[in-house]
């Protein structure tokens, strides 16, 4: 049975939930599900954005089929071609033979890539073009890298409505919500965090292309923003772009610490245990600490990107760097994450060397600086370390109380 809702008197949302897919690009956890977004527009012609998932196909059809109301389509817009959006254009086209494939020549190229069968279906477009639909004029604006290169957005001057593709999306269903404004006050964190972990995981290696959209969307007299994920933004747009903002130039949104930590029996923890303590105590409000074997990377790299410090604990393993730490370090250099005062706790029973490796690997991240003086543990925290854990603690408060003034 169909479940859409109406956005407006000429367009519907007819995206679907999915709550069954346990890690999104088989990587990123979902507790919380995703949606994928697809809308028609009704008007002189007829025009679905974007498809959904194939292992939520049944439900997008009978959806399109009961916004249709026994119109015929005629045209699909495919902002992105990754198959949570794409999948099931094939069935689309079969269903309704008569639609075209308005795409970028780059996402032509991805389509016939994943074998859909798009020939002599599909109008290429580019950065500027326009395309009336009778009341509804269309523009598009190349978005490359955000978050594949043949990406597209664009944005409906009728009613100031930008289809911002993965753009401003985000993990968790649509439990009966669809606007931000739907959401109740306690649940707003909750979808803050999952936009977050969405944009910092899924994006934010591509700080610099999301910047360059930002500055076109500026130009644009934005009224509603419909992305591929999550919910639609009407109400409070400035406060969401403010945050992609921060987000795209690696600033942090707080002054606080991040305590990412590995530990094998329990040492190496209780010195970042004995940190935060001391951190708590002189002041610092905002510490969040990661068992980085316990917690998946998506969840630490959001906090990352979240705050300005970052406190890297870790045991010596195989004369390496501990593998959970190792795999975090990763995902950072991956995702480039930049700007950010960090510190180094390590620990070793012999060979001491993951906290020389840390540094070497975290030379390769821009604008990011080494705070306090790296703290050596031999196996377990002795006086002396407890002391040097204090020492650190102070010079991090030190650095928060210099930058907050
Ligand atoms: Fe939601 Fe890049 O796909």
């Amino acid at each position: 049975m169909y479940n859409i809702r109406k956005i407006d008197d000429d367009l519907t949302f007819v995206g679907v939930n999915d709550r069954r897919l346990n890690l999104f690009e088989n990587v990123h956890p979902l507790p919380e599900g995703v949606s994928y977004n697809s809308y028609l527009l009704k008007d002189k012609k007829n025009v679905l954005f974007d498809t959904v998932d194939w292992s939520c196909g049944r439900q997008f059809f009978e959806n399109v089929e009961a916004a249709l109301d026994g119109q015929d389509l005629d045209y699909i817009v495919v902002h992105h071609a990754e198959p949570d959006h794409a999948a099931t254009l094939d069935e689309i086209l079969i269903r309704y033979p008569k639609a075209r494939v308005l795409c970028s020549a780059k996402a032509k190229t991805f389509l016939e890539q994943f074998g859909h069968d798009v020939t002599n279906r599909v109008d290429t477009v580019k950065n500027g073009d326009t395309v009336s639909f009778g009341k509804h004029e269309l523009t598009f604006i190349a978005a490359p890298m955000v978050h594949w290169p043949e990406v597209m957005v664009s944005f409906d001057s009728t009613t100031g409505t930008l289809f911002s593709a993965d753009a401003f999306g985000s993990f968790k269903t649509l439990d009966g919500v669809l606007f931000e404004d739907e959401i109740n006050g306690a649940e707003e964190i909750a979808w803050l965090n999952e936009a977050r972990r969405y944009y910092t995981n899924i994006v934010g290696k591509y700080g610099k292309n999301v910047q360059m959209l930002l500055k076109k969307a500026a130009g644009l007299d934005i009224k509603m923003i419909c992305p591929l994920h999550g919910v639609i933004w009407r109400h409070d747009i400035a406060r969401f772009i403010e945050k992609y903002d921060l987000w795209s130039r690696y600033e942090p949104e707080h002054l606080g610490v991040v305590i990412a930590c590995g530990s094998m029996y329990g040492d190496t923890e209780q010195a970042a245990d004995i940190l935060a303590n001391a951190l708590v105590q002189r002041g610092v409000k905002r510490v969040r600490f990661f068992d980085v074997s316990k917690t998946h990377p998506s969840y630490v790299i959001a906090a990352i990107f979240r705050y300005s410090h970052l406190v890297i604990a870790s045991p010596t393993y195989n004369l390496g760097i501990y593998p959970p730490v190792h795999n975090l370090i990763d995902d950072m250099k991956n995702l480039n994450i930049q700007n950010r005062t960090i510190s180094i706790v390590e620990n070793g029973s012999w060979a001491i060397k993951c906290g020389t490796l840390i540094g070497e690997e975290l030379e390769g991240l821009s604008d990011c600086s080494i705070l306090g003086n790296r703290v050596t543990l031999k196996s377990s925290v002795s006086e002396d370390n407890r002391e040097s854990l204090i020492a650190l603690a102070q010079a991090i408060a030190d650095d928060i109380y210099a930058k907050k003034n």
